[in-house]
């Protein structure tokens, strides 16, 4: 049996398709239902969708074998327990600082609202800048709009968002895509399912 944890949203949407190339699929019954494991056309595979920040969780502690994560999410959470196995391009978008002008990421003490503190953190120590964290769980790109932070730590694709609210997307930390992750043990006692399984979808890229 092998257990994928997918996660919810924009990369479910680009996930479902990958996987029914190498020919696994859940139906829109399955989907719509409000099982929280899922089944899957194929007898041994199950899936759970969870949150996108829970899914390292939950393959870190081998409750999933494997599972579908943005990069942000692995940087932010580490790689305690898990390996990262394959860069699946999908979902792709980049880690950036943003800010209303450059004059505002030049203070010494420099507040940044994010979601991603840790990812924040790092990055601003490598460049030795001190900085206060002030950690949110969405809308960042209000924070320095009403001078809540000085800039914000936050994914951009388009930079529709930051437009929109008169930011300017100034650093580039890291870009991100959705990985396969895989639990290490799992790696080791389902060495060849997980193998093939990855073969398969790297072939399908
Ligand atoms: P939650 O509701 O759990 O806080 P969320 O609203 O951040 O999650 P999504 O917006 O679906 O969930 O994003 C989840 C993942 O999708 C992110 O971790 C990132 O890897 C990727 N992502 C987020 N924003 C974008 C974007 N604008 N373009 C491309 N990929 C993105
Ligand atoms: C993400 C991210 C930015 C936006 C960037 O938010 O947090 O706000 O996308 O994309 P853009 O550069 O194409 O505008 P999301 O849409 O996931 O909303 P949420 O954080 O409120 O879930």
């Amino acid at each position: 049996m092998l257990t994928i944890a997918l996660s919810k949203g924009r990369i479910l949407k680009e996930t479902l398709p990958l996987l029914a190339t190498i020919g696994i699929e859940v139906s829109d019954d399955e989907l719509n239902s409000r099982k929280l494991i899922l089944d899957s056309n194929v007898e041994d595979i199950k899936i759970i969708v969870l949150r996108a920040t829970d899914v390292p969780v939950f393959v870190q502690h081998g409750v999933a074998d494997i599972g579908v994560s943005g990069k942000d999410v692995i940087e932010e959470k580490g790689y305690m327990g898990i390996y990262e196995l394959l860069d699946l391009r999908i979902s792709k978008c980049r880690m950036m600082v943003a800010a209303k002008s450059a004059s505002d990421i030049q203070k010494n003490l420099l507040k940044v609202a994010t979601k991603y503190p840790n990812t924040a953190k790092n990055y601003f120590n490598k460049i030795n800048r001190q900085v206060e964290i002030i950690k949110l769980y969405g809308a960042m790109e209000l924070a320095p709009v009403v001078g809540l932070s000085d800039c914000i730590v936050d994914l951009v694709d388009t930079g529709n968002t930051l437009k929109a609210n008169g930011l300017k997307a100034f650093d580039e930390i890291s870009s991100i895509s959705s990985r396969l992750i895989v639990n290490i043990s799992s790696y080791k006692s389902k060495n060849i399912e997980i193998k093939d399984l990855v073969e398969s979808l790297e072939k399908n890229l």
